[in-house]
């Protein structure tokens, strides 16, 4: 009670794109006001909520917040365990019960007796909860098993799957035996996938830890997901761009000959240990690569989260690629295109420079493009990432942009900070915006 289950929920639901189901308002609508409910007495109000969560956990994916006793039943808790991820919401009493006082909930007439209920409950909460949180931004790291310090060890035995140079810099956060891999995007071949399948020697019971950027989560989680048909595995990134976006998801992956990322699989990690601290060996390009995805989420979220302390400025970016994420986990349903805003302009820029421009510098240029598309200001773009025009062949880059997988002249593009649209735009625009990007 006045943890603000409410006020988190309908936020987490709609970071989520999930419906928000407030048990106790269900329960009035159906059966009257909750204090002429505990007028016939506790027990009949807990026979009529155990009906109603049954009733919630068969349908729809949802967010749902709880009443504060409904974890109290053991047939709650077991349903609980079955279909849902359940979240505590941690609150102090005191700001509970601040929150609550003078309501006309039947159990916060008295502070002391709201005290001992506050007490007599925590083992309650903390058996039946996967995770704890104090905010909208904890319980969507939660649920996807993001941790910044603090978590849990494996079970099974762990073989660490390790970028060479991070190695040299860095110890993983899970001991075991080390396999190496080239560092950066030289690990994402078909042959560093056969030298582990073949070099593993872990059981069905055993997990993978990646640890290194977003090459070496790709390729590690590729194999996690392929070898013995597939086993669990932990992200450990240490770039800037792994620890906001590419351990975040469940896309693995490897380039092919053809091109990047042609070959993958979904594959959710079981967590993803983020030390921002590992960080500070990143040479100054890969943090501003980093960067250029901290922007893009910023305008997608529609906050200023590159003004942010780094490790609070990591928080929400992963937050919001969680929210995204959790809204079309597995790509079906195309919301997790916005993801790509900016990045189709960056691809064809990438492919024009024959890949002599880094992808964060593409990604820099190509939200300058969407910004200038959408008649939006550029202004945080070039102040924080400082793009400068690609050295690039404009008819090489045209003939890549077309050919770009989400379809003919398909973009992402933002209505306003915070509200991304996918669109078409026309061939002479979009042209027009990728010349403007290209040194002539
Ligand atoms: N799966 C996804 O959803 C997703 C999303 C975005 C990007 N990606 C992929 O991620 C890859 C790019 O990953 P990246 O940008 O994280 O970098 P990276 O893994 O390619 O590494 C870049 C360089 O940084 C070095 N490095 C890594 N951590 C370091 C540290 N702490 N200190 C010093 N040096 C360090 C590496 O050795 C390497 O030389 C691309 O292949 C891209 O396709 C995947
Ligand atoms: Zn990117």
């Amino acid at each position: 009670m006045g943890a603000g289950k409410s006020t988190v929920g309908t936020a987490v639901a709609e970071a989520a794109a999930r419906p928000f189901v407030d048990l106790d308002g269900l329960i009035e609508q159906r059966h009257g006001p909750i204090p002429a409910l505990f007028e016939q007495g506790e027990p009949e109000f807990r026979r009529i909520e155990e009906e109603m969560l049954a009733e919630v956990l068969a349908g729809p994916d949802s967010v749902i917040a709880l009443g504060g006793g409904a974890v109290i039943s053991p047939l709650n808790r077991e349903r609980l365990r079955a279909r849902a991820f359940t979240v505590y919401l941690d609150v102090d009493v005191e700001t509970a019960w601040q929150r609550v006082r003078g309501s006309n909930r039947p159990l916060a007439q008295r502070e002391d007796d709201f005290r001992r209920l506050y007490a007599a409950r925590q083992s309650a909460y903390a058996g039946a909860a996967d995770a704890a949180a104090r905010g909208v931004e904890d319980v969507l790291l939660a649920s996807l098993a993001i941790r910044f310090g603090g978590f849990s060890s494996p079970a099974g035995p762990v073989e660490v799957v390790a970028d060479r140079n991070v190695l040299v810099l860095h110890k993983p956060p899970v001991d075991g035996p080390i396999r190496r891999v080239p560092p950066g995007e030289g690990a994402k071949t078909l042959a560093v996938v056969e030298g582990l399948w073949r070099e593993l020697s872990l059981g069905r019971d055993g997990i993978i830890v990646a640890f290194g950027g977003g090459s070496t989560t790709d390729v590690a989680g590729f194999v996690a997901a392929t070898y013995m048909r597939g086993i669990p595995w932990i992200a450990a990134p240490t770039t800037l761009t792994g620890q906001v976006d590419a351990a975040i998801g469940g896309k693995t992956g490897i380039d092919t000959a053809d091109g990047k990322n042609l070959a993958g699989a979904f594959h959710f990690p079981e967590q993803v240990l983020i030390d921002p601290a590992v960080l500070v060996t990143l040479p100054e390009r890969e943090r501003r690569a980093g960067m250029a995805e901290v922007v893009k989420t910023g305008l997608l979220a529609g906050r200023p989260v590159w003004e942010l302390p780094e490790e609070e400025m990591i928080r929400a970016c992963a937050a919001y690629k969680t929210g995204v994420v959790l809204s079309d986990p597995y790509e079906t349903e195309g919301r997790r295109a916005v993801l790509n805003l900016g990045h189709t302009f960056a691809h064809a820029l990438e492919a024009g420079s024959g890949y002599r421009v880094p992808h964060g510098e593409a990604v820099a240029l190509g939200l300058l493009a969407a910004l200038r598309l959408s008649g939006q200001a550029t202004d945080v773009v070039e102040e924080v990432l400082r793009p400068e025009p690609a050295e690039a062949d404009l008819d090489v880059a045209w003939a890549a942009l077309k050919r770009d997988k989400k379809g003919e002249g398909v973009f992402v593009l933002l209505e306003a900070p915070g509200k991304p649209v996918v669109t078409t735009v026309s061939d002479a625009d979009a042209r027009a915006a990728l010349a403007a990007l290209v040194r002539q």
